[in-house]
Protein backbone atom coordinates (compact mmCIF):
# COMPACT_ATOMS: atom_id res chain seq x y z
CA UNK A 1 0.00 0.00 0.00
CA UNK A 2 1.48 3.30 -0.88
CA UNK A 3 0.67 6.74 1.13
CA UNK A 4 -0.25 9.85 -0.55
CA UNK A 5 -0.52 13.07 1.64
CA UNK A 6 -2.07 16.01 0.08
CA UNK A 7 -0.52 19.71 0.58
CA UNK A 8 -1.46 21.95 -2.42
CA UNK A 9 -4.31 24.59 -1.98
CA UNK A 10 -3.93 28.20 -1.88
CA UNK A 11 -4.31 28.50 2.02
CA UNK A 12 -6.07 31.42 1.63
CA UNK A 13 -8.14 30.90 4.88
CA UNK A 14 -5.19 31.34 6.96
CA UNK A 15 -4.00 35.02 5.07
CA UNK A 16 -1.61 36.93 6.07
CA UNK A 17 0.02 33.31 7.69
CA UNK A 18 0.17 32.06 4.62
CA UNK A 19 1.61 34.85 2.27
CA UNK A 20 5.07 34.09 2.29
CA UNK A 21 4.71 29.94 3.47
CA UNK A 22 2.44 27.36 2.73
CA UNK A 23 -0.38 26.04 5.17
CA UNK A 24 1.41 22.62 5.82
CA UNK A 25 4.44 24.19 6.90
CA UNK A 26 2.95 26.23 9.60
CA UNK A 27 3.87 24.98 13.66
CA UNK A 28 1.39 23.05 15.05
CA UNK A 29 2.38 22.67 18.82
CA UNK A 30 6.01 21.76 18.24
CA UNK A 31 6.02 20.26 14.53
CA UNK A 32 5.32 21.73 11.15
CA UNK A 33 1.47 20.22 9.71
CA UNK A 34 2.82 18.44 7.08
CA UNK A 35 4.89 15.92 9.70
CA UNK A 36 1.36 14.47 11.78
CA UNK A 37 0.03 13.19 8.31
CA UNK A 38 3.30 11.32 7.77
CA UNK A 39 3.66 9.66 10.83
CA UNK A 40 0.41 8.13 10.43
CA UNK A 41 1.70 6.81 7.59
CA UNK A 42 4.89 5.62 8.90
CA UNK A 43 3.38 4.25 12.05
CA UNK A 44 0.49 2.21 9.61
CA UNK A 45 3.60 0.94 8.03
CA UNK A 46 3.20 3.05 5.23
CA UNK A 47 6.75 4.22 3.69
CA UNK A 48 6.34 4.64 0.37
CA UNK A 49 4.81 8.35 0.29
CA UNK A 50 3.98 10.79 -2.62
CA UNK A 51 4.05 14.44 -1.43
CA UNK A 52 1.56 16.70 -3.66
CA UNK A 53 1.97 20.40 -3.10
CA UNK A 54 1.43 23.51 -4.67
CA UNK A 55 3.99 25.58 -7.04
CA UNK A 56 4.88 28.64 -4.59
CA UNK A 57 6.86 26.87 -1.77
CA UNK A 58 7.96 23.70 -3.28
CA UNK A 59 11.60 23.99 -2.40
CA UNK A 60 10.66 24.08 1.20
CA UNK A 61 8.87 21.01 1.26
CA UNK A 62 12.01 19.38 -0.12
CA UNK A 63 14.48 21.00 2.59
CA UNK A 64 12.30 20.87 5.10
CA UNK A 65 11.52 16.72 4.71
CA UNK A 66 14.44 15.61 2.27
CA UNK A 67 14.48 12.39 1.19
CA UNK A 68 12.45 11.12 3.97
CA UNK A 69 14.94 8.92 5.67
CA UNK A 70 14.93 11.19 9.32
CA UNK A 71 10.99 10.32 9.72
CA UNK A 72 11.48 7.12 8.64
CA UNK A 73 9.85 7.01 5.21
CA UNK A 74 10.49 7.66 1.25
CA UNK A 75 9.14 10.50 -0.72
CA UNK A 76 8.33 11.65 -4.02
CA UNK A 77 7.28 15.25 -5.04
CA UNK A 78 4.82 16.37 -7.56
CA UNK A 79 3.37 19.54 -8.43
CA UNK A 80 -0.20 20.79 -8.53
CA UNK A 81 0.13 23.70 -10.74
CA UNK A 82 -3.13 25.52 -10.02
CA UNK A 83 -5.77 24.71 -6.62
CA UNK A 84 -8.30 22.89 -8.59
CA UNK A 85 -8.97 20.84 -5.68
CA UNK A 86 -8.48 17.95 -3.63
CA UNK A 87 -9.17 15.55 -6.26
CA UNK A 88 -7.30 17.26 -9.03
CA UNK A 89 -3.97 17.31 -6.75
CA UNK A 90 -5.16 13.15 -6.37
CA UNK A 91 -5.43 12.48 -10.09
CA UNK A 92 -1.41 13.44 -10.33
CA UNK A 93 -0.56 10.31 -8.09
CA UNK A 94 -2.04 7.74 -10.67
CA UNK A 95 1.98 6.48 -11.85
CA UNK A 96 3.24 6.61 -8.44
CA UNK A 97 0.37 4.61 -7.22
CA UNK A 98 1.57 1.83 -9.88
CA UNK A 99 -2.00 0.08 -9.64
CA UNK A 100 -1.97 -0.49 -5.77
CA UNK A 101 -4.27 0.93 -3.34
CA UNK A 102 -3.35 3.77 -1.62
CA UNK A 103 -3.87 5.57 1.65
CA UNK A 104 -4.60 9.63 1.10
CA UNK A 105 -4.59 11.92 3.89
CA UNK A 106 -5.33 16.03 3.51
CA UNK A 107 -2.05 17.41 4.87
CA UNK A 108 -4.04 19.55 7.29
CA UNK A 109 -5.67 16.71 9.23
CA UNK A 110 -4.65 15.56 12.79
CA UNK A 111 -5.59 11.91 13.12
CA UNK A 112 -4.90 10.81 16.88
CA UNK A 113 -6.34 6.92 15.99
CA UNK A 114 -3.91 4.20 14.84
CA UNK A 115 -4.62 3.34 11.38
CA UNK A 116 -2.49 0.36 11.28
CA UNK A 117 -5.51 -2.31 10.99
CA UNK A 118 -7.88 -0.13 8.89
CA UNK A 119 -5.64 -0.44 6.62
CA UNK A 120 -4.39 -4.27 7.23
CA UNK A 121 -8.28 -5.15 6.68
CA UNK A 122 -8.76 -2.17 3.86
CA UNK A 123 -6.10 -4.66 1.63
CA UNK A 124 -7.90 -7.68 2.37
CA UNK A 125 -11.51 -6.00 1.98
CA UNK A 126 -14.34 -6.12 -0.33
CA UNK A 127 -14.88 -2.15 -1.12
CA UNK A 128 -12.95 -0.15 -3.44
CA UNK A 129 -12.88 3.19 -1.04
CA UNK A 130 -13.09 3.75 2.69
CA UNK A 131 -13.87 6.71 4.01
CA UNK A 132 -14.50 7.60 8.07
CA UNK A 133 -16.58 9.86 9.94
CA UNK A 134 -16.21 11.56 13.25
CA UNK A 135 -19.32 13.58 15.06
CA UNK A 136 -18.22 17.43 15.09
CA UNK A 137 -20.35 20.36 16.31
CA UNK A 138 -19.73 22.43 13.12
CA UNK A 139 -20.56 20.01 9.80
CA UNK A 140 -21.25 22.56 7.76
CA UNK A 141 -17.58 23.19 7.33
CA UNK A 142 -16.92 19.63 6.01
CA UNK A 143 -18.19 16.95 3.53
CA UNK A 144 -21.02 15.60 5.99
CA UNK A 145 -22.22 11.62 5.72
CA UNK A 146 -25.85 11.21 5.07
CA UNK A 147 -26.31 7.97 7.00
CA UNK A 148 -29.14 4.90 7.12
CA UNK A 149 -28.17 3.31 10.64
CA UNK A 150 -24.64 2.76 10.37
CA UNK A 151 -24.63 3.06 6.52
CA UNK A 152 -23.56 6.02 4.65
CA UNK A 153 -26.22 6.48 1.46
CA UNK A 154 -24.20 9.73 0.59
CA UNK A 155 -22.11 12.89 1.26
CA UNK A 156 -23.06 16.19 1.38
CA UNK A 157 -20.28 18.98 0.86
CA UNK A 158 -20.37 21.82 2.78
CA UNK A 159 -24.22 21.45 3.21
CA UNK A 160 -26.30 24.58 4.81
CA UNK A 161 -28.60 22.36 6.35
CA UNK A 162 -26.34 19.34 7.29
CA UNK A 163 -28.28 15.84 7.63
CA UNK A 164 -26.29 14.43 10.20
CA UNK A 165 -23.26 15.87 12.28
CA UNK A 166 -20.69 13.55 11.14
CA UNK A 167 -17.96 14.88 9.45
CA UNK A 168 -15.80 13.23 6.59
CA UNK A 169 -12.17 13.37 7.56
CA UNK A 170 -9.62 14.14 5.22
CA UNK A 171 -8.44 10.08 5.29
CA UNK A 172 -9.44 8.36 2.48
CA UNK A 173 -8.19 4.54 1.71
CA UNK A 174 -9.20 3.55 -2.47
CA UNK A 175 -8.31 0.76 -5.03
CA UNK A 176 -6.85 2.34 -8.36
CA UNK A 177 -10.30 2.25 -9.70
CA UNK A 178 -10.15 6.45 -8.04
CA UNK A 179 -8.63 7.68 -11.21
CA UNK A 180 -10.94 6.22 -13.11
CA UNK A 181 -13.40 7.98 -11.44
CA UNK A 182 -11.67 11.09 -11.30
CA UNK A 183 -11.11 11.05 -15.31
CA UNK A 184 -14.93 11.71 -15.75
CA UNK A 185 -15.43 14.21 -12.44
CA UNK A 186 -16.64 17.43 -13.19
CA UNK A 187 -15.81 20.80 -11.68
CA UNK A 188 -17.86 21.74 -8.79
CA UNK A 189 -19.74 25.11 -8.51
CA UNK A 190 -16.87 26.33 -6.61
CA UNK A 191 -14.38 25.45 -9.59
CA UNK A 192 -13.08 22.72 -8.23
CA UNK A 193 -12.77 19.28 -8.96
CA UNK A 194 -14.23 17.51 -5.39
CA UNK A 195 -13.15 14.64 -3.29
CA UNK A 196 -16.75 14.52 -2.05
CA UNK A 197 -18.52 13.75 -5.98
CA UNK A 198 -15.68 10.62 -5.94
CA UNK A 199 -17.12 9.64 -2.85
CA UNK A 200 -20.21 10.19 -3.81
CA UNK A 201 -18.94 7.62 -6.84
CA UNK A 202 -18.35 4.82 -5.05
CA UNK A 203 -21.05 4.98 -2.53
CA UNK A 204 -23.74 4.91 -5.44
CA UNK A 205 -22.22 1.78 -6.71
CA UNK A 206 -21.83 0.16 -3.16
CA UNK A 207 -18.69 -0.42 -3.41
CA UNK A 208 -17.78 2.51 -0.63
CA UNK A 209 -17.07 1.07 2.96
CA UNK A 210 -16.92 3.57 6.07
CA UNK A 211 -15.42 3.41 9.61
CA UNK A 212 -15.13 5.76 12.43
CA UNK A 213 -12.37 7.81 13.69
CA UNK A 214 -12.42 7.13 18.15
CA UNK A 215 -9.63 9.44 18.92
CA UNK A 216 -9.70 13.53 18.32
CA UNK A 217 -9.67 14.59 14.80
CA UNK A 218 -9.52 18.68 13.37
CA UNK A 219 -8.49 20.25 10.56
CA UNK A 220 -5.95 23.17 10.75
CA UNK A 221 -7.12 25.41 7.97
CA UNK A 222 -8.62 28.14 9.84
CA UNK A 223 -7.29 30.17 12.51
CA UNK A 224 -9.36 28.40 14.74
CA UNK A 225 -9.19 24.84 13.82
CA UNK A 226 -4.74 25.78 13.55
CA UNK A 227 -4.67 26.96 17.28
CA UNK A 228 -7.56 23.62 18.43
CA UNK A 229 -5.18 21.83 16.54
CA UNK A 230 -1.97 22.52 18.85
CA UNK A 231 -3.88 22.54 21.99
CA UNK A 232 -5.34 18.70 20.87
CA UNK A 233 -1.69 17.50 20.35
CA UNK A 234 -0.48 19.31 23.39
CA UNK A 235 -2.65 17.90 25.61
CA UNK A 236 -2.63 14.33 24.75
CA UNK A 237 1.66 14.45 24.04
CA UNK A 238 2.48 11.04 26.23
CA UNK A 239 5.84 11.96 27.72
O1 LIG B 1 -10.73 18.25 6.50
C1 LIG B 1 -11.72 17.44 5.96
C2 LIG B 1 -12.46 18.13 4.84
O2 LIG B 1 -11.49 18.47 3.81
C3 LIG B 1 -13.57 17.23 4.27
O3 LIG B 1 -14.59 17.04 5.23
C4 LIG B 1 -14.17 17.84 3.01
O4 LIG B 1 -15.10 16.95 2.45
C5 LIG B 1 -13.06 18.12 2.00
O5 LIG B 1 -13.58 18.77 0.84
C6 LIG B 1 -12.01 19.04 2.62
O6 LIG B 1 -12.60 20.30 2.87
P1 LIG B 1 -11.78 21.66 3.02
O7 LIG B 1 -12.58 22.79 2.54
O8 LIG B 1 -11.29 21.76 4.42
O9 LIG B 1 -10.55 21.45 2.05
P2 LIG B 1 -9.37 22.44 1.78
O10 LIG B 1 -9.65 23.23 0.55
O11 LIG B 1 -8.99 23.18 3.03
O12 LIG B 1 -8.19 21.41 1.43
C7 LIG B 1 -7.76 20.48 2.39
C8 LIG B 1 -6.38 19.99 2.00
O13 LIG B 1 -6.39 19.39 0.69
C9 LIG B 1 -5.34 21.08 1.95
O14 LIG B 1 -4.74 21.21 3.22
C10 LIG B 1 -4.39 20.62 0.87
C11 LIG B 1 -5.23 19.72 -0.02
N1 LIG B 1 -5.56 20.37 -1.32
C12 LIG B 1 -6.67 21.15 -1.44
C13 LIG B 1 -6.99 21.77 -2.63
C14 LIG B 1 -8.23 22.64 -2.78
C15 LIG B 1 -4.72 20.17 -2.41
O15 LIG B 1 -3.69 19.46 -2.30
N2 LIG B 1 -5.03 20.78 -3.59
C16 LIG B 1 -6.14 21.57 -3.77
O16 LIG B 1 -6.36 22.10 -4.89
Amino acid sequence: MKGIILAGGSGQRLHPLTKITNKHLLPVYNKPMIYYPIEKMVQAGIKDILIVSGKGHAGDFLNLLGSGKELGARFTYELQDEAGGIAQALSLAEDFSDNERIAVILGDNIIEDDLSEEIKDFEKGKFDAKIFLKEVEDPERFGVAELDGDKVIGIEEKPKNPKSNYAVVGLYLYTSEVFDVIKNLKPSARGEYEITDVNNHFIEKGKMGAGFIKGYWTDAGTFDSLLRASQLVKENAKD
